[in-house]
């Protein structure tokens, strides 16, 4: 155990326990809680589906999993041991209520004396379902808590259904919405840079800021998923949630506290701020596009109707860019250049907060003076950059300057310190019953309410989506919506 783990009586169990998410991302995140000493002894965990598996298959199912999926120098016998032995798996109908007296069989008198965590992930139409059956069987209490995977929906609609289905067992105060994304240590620490320096928050408004630009870059395209992405598109995976995410935690105003409630109402602030785009407004500040086949690192890729799966007609999106406006006093005027894509030459995603230039300058005519910027990278070689006018140094006539950089380089800066995975941090901080970095019902509905605009001009416009080859930056007019303002993507891309 480490030095300062606390460990959380809790259950855990994941509908959904065999898919892809669990044994990729959330099992081995329970194995790390693990060996951090967060796990308390007699705690559970259980995977479920319908799939009829048994405990034995499931546990070989988990250590298989953890050998791909966790660093080989975490791998510690004694912690398997411990771990395997919390192990379990009952088979679960999500519609079929029989099937979940098994689960409470399995759960036992544990259930009522420690905490237990439902963990969704399965797809949303069976989050109602799940939770109707568990109250069937009398497994929620005081102390049950539901976690809930994205997508919530597919509009404002379908999540009011969703969530109110839910709401229908479970309080709001015990409703987990995950975004990933709020677990990465790099989003947390926006809160800790803008709210524990008084550097920052007497420049961060539309005095001294230019424009916002928040990217996430991916290399991968949808191979394997394209069944569930096409239903979805990037404007649903990724901008109506991470993106709009980090734009709340840039945008927001400072909260009085860090409790839960207190960092939701500045973020809901933010989202109902965002300015609904009309038809037309959509046409001029949103760029939908898809990939077409091309060279990535030297390697010919498919175009994404040709993945597998594909269909050759479809205008779903793998790439947006936005320009997005926050109407209130703070940001008026400073446009939030929103931008997703698959298949681009790089990974990464950074926030850049574009200074205005200085009002007046006092160099020799001639001299450039680049405005400053801040670059935070939050992956991958997580770092914090602030670039500055600096003089040249030496004997030259006048003052010559330059642009440098400032730079905070996390894996530098803090080389001893394992930097936990999102979900290691999320299930934690469910088990704690903490839902600072959590989404409230609210926020997934006025997100919604703003994708929505843009959704619903795409279904009525018969434009197809712009084009771009696999390997590049996106579409031609992805770069004229910053051009057209008289700027652009910060020079990393
Ligand atoms: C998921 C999306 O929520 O986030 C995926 O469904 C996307 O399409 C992924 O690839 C990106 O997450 P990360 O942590 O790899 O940036």
């Amino acid at each position: 155990m480490t030095s300062q783990a606390k460990q959380v009586p809790c259950n855990v169990v994941i509908f959904g326990g065999n898919g892809d998410l669990a044994i990729r991302k959330l099992l081995p995140a329970l194995y790390h809680l693990e060996k951090d000493g967060y796990v308390c002894g007699s705690a559970r965990i259980i995977g479920a589906s319908r799939t009829d598996l048994g405990k034995e298959k499931y546990t070989q199912l988990v250590k298989e999993g953890l050998d791909q999926f966790i660093d080989r120098s975490d791998w510690d016998e004694a912690i398997w041991e411990s771990f395997s032995k919390r192990l379990d798996y009952i088979a679960v109908d999500a519609k079929d209520p029989d099937s979940f007296q098994g689960l409470k069989d399995a759960l036992g008198h544990e259930f009522e004396e420690q905490g237990t965590v439902y963990y969704l992930s399965t797809a949303p139409q069976f989050f109602g379902p799940t939770c109707e059956n568990l109250a069937h069987v009398g497994l929620i209490s005081d102390n049950t808590r539901v976690v809930l995977e994205k997508p919530i929906g597919k509009d404002l609609e379908s999540s009011k259904v969703i969530n109110d289905a839910v709401a229908k067992v479970f309080p709001e105060k015990d409703i987990y919405r995950i975004d990933h994304y709020l677990g990465k240590e790099t989003v947390q620490n926006l809160l800790a840079v803008r709210f524990a320096n008084a550097l920052f928050e007497p420049v961060w408004s539309n005095t001294h800021i230019d424009n916002v630009q928040i990217t996430v870059a991916e290399t991968v395209g949808v191979g394997g998923r394209w069944g569930y992405y096409d239903d979805s598109g990037a404007l649903r995976d990724m901008i109506q949630n991470h993106l709009l995410q980090l734009l709340c935690l840039v945008a927001m105003g400072v909260p009085v506290s860090l409790d839960p409630e207190a960092v939701r109402a500045e973020k809901i602030k933010v989202l109902k701020s965002l300015k609904t785009l009309s038809p037309e407004g959509v046409r001029r500040n949103v760029v939908r596009a898809q990939y077409t086949e091309g060279n990535m690192d030297g390697k010919q890729v498919p175009g994404y109707r040709s993945e597998d799966g594909g269909e050759t007609d479809s205008t779903t999106e793998t790439f947006v860019a936005v320009k997005a406006e926050v109407q209130n006093w703070r940001w008026r005027g400073v446009p939030f250049y929103l931008r997703t894509g698959k298949r681009l030459p790089a990974r990464f995603s950074e926030i850049v907060i574009q200074f205005k230039d200085v009002p007046h300058s006092i160099f020799p005519a001639g001299t450039h003076l680049r405005s400053n910027k801040l670059v935070i990278r939050l992956q991958p070689e997580e770092s914090i950059q602030l670039s500055m006018m600096n003089k040249i140094p030496g004997l030259s006539e006048g003052m010559p300057v330059m642009p440098v950089s400032l730079n905070l380089s996390m894996p530098d800066r803090f080389a001893e310190v394992r930097v936990p995975e999102a979900y290691e941090r999320l299930i934690l901080d469910v088990m704690r019953g903490n839902s600072t970095l959590f989404v409230h019902r609210d926020e997934v509905e006025a997100a919604w309410v703003w994708a929505d605009a843009i959704l619903n001009e795409w279904q009525a416009s018969t434009a197809e989506p712009h084009y771009y080859p696999a390997g590049s930056w996106g579409p031609q007019a992805a770069f004229e919506l910053t051009a057209r303002d008289g700027r652009s993507w910060h020079e990393s891309t």
